[in-house]
């Protein structure tokens, strides 16, 4: 750590870390409930487990990304933050916010809207954190001026992931534009802006971890920004096929959308060549298999999957199945989960004391568990999926009647999605079993080899 003030960072990813497991508790709950007898069935029904699970998955990759940008701007910037007592009012603030949120569920406070579930006075409290978080950012770069492509892409895309939410404060009675402007706000960050967060965290590891070339980075992050926005912009349609809009979008997101896995397969390949150059020489080894690990499970989750139902002719039969659900899974793990667990991997043996830079074999354990669990919950959820739009959409077997059937790949959701847990168990565990450091300090190990490029 070079400054002090990113050690704001460290409070950040762990509200983060506990946010993320109380998110797996609410979705083996939802799993446990295909399963049936359900005793919680009149205290804790599925839909308010799911919009827990959901929510909670929501709030924490928002947490992550606030605190790894607090971590790496005065890292690119060489400069403290302009105000850490605004961080951690930001940070106060944004707790309270989401346990409120949550406690409200509980109760059935909330709109109704998926994903964006949270109530108008929780949604104020969103937009006046991101307010906050945006000037300090921006002033703290302002204050160094030294401003890097890196953070460019990143602060564009949290910027614009603001200004992304702004639809989702208006309430629509008709459900037809609720629904459309629903998606301007969840298709355009998972897809669009928040690509860019994840191409700018990517970027700063990969300089920093494989010593590539900043000015290589630069111009391939160029690319995926252009690709992600020419796809992304107009695939949003690939959510307008079914709900009450022209047909003229069917075609156009169709057509885009098919476009859009262009910039990841980009996105895994530069990280890739990046790795290949290095030569793995950074001691940090594991951080760079989070950083690789999330492009390619990105690819993976986000392109390969999304692709297989984002044609209409696809779609009809899988919309809203358990087809999504395992893809919902996949990419935003990869894609968000991922990048977040990289850059704390990349950043805790300077953020806390009696950790080597030589990554331990929990490390390892945590990682591959997560991934093989992951891997297995997605199949879960594909075969599920598969089963029931034969079963239900296909042969017109009743929903309940179908459900039966698919049984036992919830049993295989459960058993996976368990050795997942234990993976984000044991990276939690390593997260907190050692005390935080709160100064710059000559035994932090980083401050050799966290080279300034
Ligand atoms: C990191 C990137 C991505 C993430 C995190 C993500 C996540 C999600 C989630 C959570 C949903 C369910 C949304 C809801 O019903 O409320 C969804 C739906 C969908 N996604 Fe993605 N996605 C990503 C990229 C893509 C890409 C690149 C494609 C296409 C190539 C795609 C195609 C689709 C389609 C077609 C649906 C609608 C499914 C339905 O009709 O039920 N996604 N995605
Ligand atoms: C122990 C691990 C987990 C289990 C057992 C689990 C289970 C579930 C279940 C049963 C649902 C409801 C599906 C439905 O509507 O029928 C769900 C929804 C969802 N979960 Fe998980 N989940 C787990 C971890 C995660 C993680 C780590 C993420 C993201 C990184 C995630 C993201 C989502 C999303 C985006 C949805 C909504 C999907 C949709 O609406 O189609 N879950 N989960
Ligand atoms: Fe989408």
């Amino acid at each position: 750590m070079r400054y002090k003030s990113q050690s704001v960072a460290y409070w950040y990813f762990a509200v983060a870390m506990a946010l993320f497991g109380l998110q797996l508790v609410f979705g083996l709950l939802s799993a446990a409930k295909y399963l049936g007898p359900d005793p919680l069935l009149y205290i804790l029904p599925f839909d308010v487990t799911k919009v827990i699970h959901t929510n909670l998955l929501i709030v924490w990759v928002l947490t992550g990304f606030m605190g790894a940008t607090y971590w790496m701007v005065p890292d690119e910037s060489r400069t403290e933050l302009y105000s850490t007592r605004l961080a951690y009012i930001q940070l106060g603030l944004w707790t309270a916010m989401g346990v409120t949120a949550i406690i409200g569920y509980l109760f059935r406070y909330g709109t109704g809207n998926k994903l964006l579930e949270q109530p108008l006075p929780h949604k104020i409290v969103i937009v006046i954190c991101m307010l906050i978080f945006l000037y300090n950012i921006g002033m703290t770069i302002k204050k160094s001026g030294r401003f890097t492509t890196t953070e460019g892409v990143l602060l564009l895309g949290l910027a614009s992931a603001a200004v992304l939410y702004i639809p989702a404060l208006l309430h629509y009675e008709n459900y037809t534009v609720s629904i459309y402007y629903r998606w301007w706000t969840i298709h355009l960050w998972v897809e669009g802006v928040w690509e860019m967060i994840q191409g700018g965290f990517l970027a700063y590891l990969l300089i920093r971890l494989s010593g590539a070339d900043r000015e290589v980075m630069d111009k391939w992050l160029y690319v995926i920004v252009g690709l992600v926005f020419i796809a992304g912009i107009l695939g949003t349609a690939h959510h307008y096929y079914w709900v009450g809009v022209p047909s003229y979008w069917l075609p156009i997101g169709g057509f885009f959308s098919a476009l859009e896995p262009v910039a990841l397969v980009g996105m895994a390949m530069y990280a890739y060549y990046a790795m290949r150059r290095s030569g793995l020489a950074h001691p940090n080894n594991l951080a760079l298999h989070w950083t690789i690990g999330s492009a390619v499970f990105t690819l993976f989750g986000a392109g390969l999957l999304g692709f297989a139902h984002t044609f209409p002719s696809v779609n009809k039969w899988t919309h809203g199945t358990l087809i999504t659900a395992m893809h919902g899974h996949a990419a935003f793990y990869g894609a968000y989960a991922m990048i977040i667990m990289a850059m704390i991997t990349y950043a805790l043996p300077s953020l806390t004391r009696g950790r080597s830079e030589d990554s331990n074999s929990l490390g390892y354990w945590a990682f591959w568990l997560q991934l093989a669990g992951m891997f297995g919950m997605t199949l879960s959820f594909a075969t599920a999926g598969i089963g029931q739009v034969y079963l239900e959409r296909i042969l017109g077997l009743g929903y309940l009647d179908t459900q039966l059937k698919i049984q036992i790949h919830f049993l295989m959701l459960v058993a996976t999605g368990s050795i997942f847990a234990v993976g984000v168990g044991l990276f939690i565990y390593d997260f907190f079993r050692l005390p935080p450091r709160l100064s710059v300090d000559r035994d932090d190990p980083a401050l050799s080899t966290q080279a300034v490029r």
